[in-house]
């Protein structure tokens, strides 16, 4: 199984830049490099920041810009987002039984869980006690390992300031995650940064936006300062033995030089 996730794409309305260019030109970069490289892939995971401002116009470019892209989506809100202008764009998009953007599906022995902790008016997440209730329920039905999927990281990442806005309520979360027989990774975006570790014995990942990423600055609090370091993505291998995680960067130039090395100094016991 391999699993693609990218996130934070911040699509914006026709003739809305974003830092001076257009995040839908670094989406389609995005797609083309997930096609030449991962068109075998089972699944890709938006997590959420689909658009820069939650316009419907921004949403339809964003369906433009995943029209040739070969694994099928999954799409995850994020503070940025409208469900209202969302829905009406992809009404197709699974949702609860409440309207939440948030559901589950079945791949080989894992489940994979997608949760909307979107909170209108905020930036921080929320699971409000009806999304929480249904995360309790679905994690009772499944014994086997988990890959649960939020735009908000639940944990700080000792990176001031963004953790002051991730999923508010995590502790809320914790007792439930924990409970579970099995293995549950978390994989967030938001913080527009790759990281990864470990959090109250769970695993986490975060990743990279496809459009701008936030500066590694460990004193700053407040607002995260916004650069065009390389984008990426995830590529997500589950196995029998637990999952890898890569980050693939894109929008380079793509040459390739063969090892060169005296391979009989190789040596492997
Ligand atoms: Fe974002």
């Amino acid at each position: 199984m391999k699993i693609i996730q990218f996130s934070d794409l911040h699509i914006t309305p026709p003739d809305g830049l974003l830092f001076g260019s257009d995040p839908l030109d670094r989406l389609r970069s995005c797609v083309q490099h997930v096609n030449r490289h991962h068109a075998d892939a089972d699944l890709c995971v938006l997590t959420g920041d689909l658009t820069h401002a939650g316009h419907q116009r921004a949403y339809e470019r964003l369906r433009e810009g995943l029209l040739d892209l070969i694994p099928p989506v999954r799409l995850m809100m994020g503070n940025h987002d409208s469900r209202p202008a969302f829905h009406s764009v992809f009404p197709e998009a699974t949702t609860d039984l409440l309207g939440f953007v948030q559901h589950a599906e079945t791949r080989g022995d894992w489940r994979l869980i997608y949760l909307d902790t979107l909170e209108d008016g905020y930036t921080n997440g929320y699971l409000c006690a009806r999304r929480l209730e249904w995360l309790q329920q679905e994690l009772a039905a499944h014994t086997g390992p988990v890959m649960l999927f939020s735009h908000h990281p639940l944990p700080a990442l000792q990176y001031p300031s963004m953790d002051w806005l991730r999923l508010s309520n995590a502790p809320d979360l914790l007792p439930v995650l924990k409970a579970h027989p099995a293995p549950v990774h978390l994989f967030s975006g938001h913080v527009h940064r790759c990281a990864s570790g470990v959090w109250n014995g769970l695993h986490f990942v975060t990743v990279n936006g496809t459009n701008h990423q936030h500066e590694l600055d460990l004193e700053r609090e407040g607002a995260a300062t916004s650069t065009f370091e390389p984008a990426s993505y995830a590529v997500i291998l589950p196995n029998a033995d637990g999952l890898t995680v890569h980050f693939q960067p894109f929008g380079y130039e793509e040459l390739r030089f063969p090892y060169t090395g005296d391979l009989n100094a190789l040596k492997c016991i």
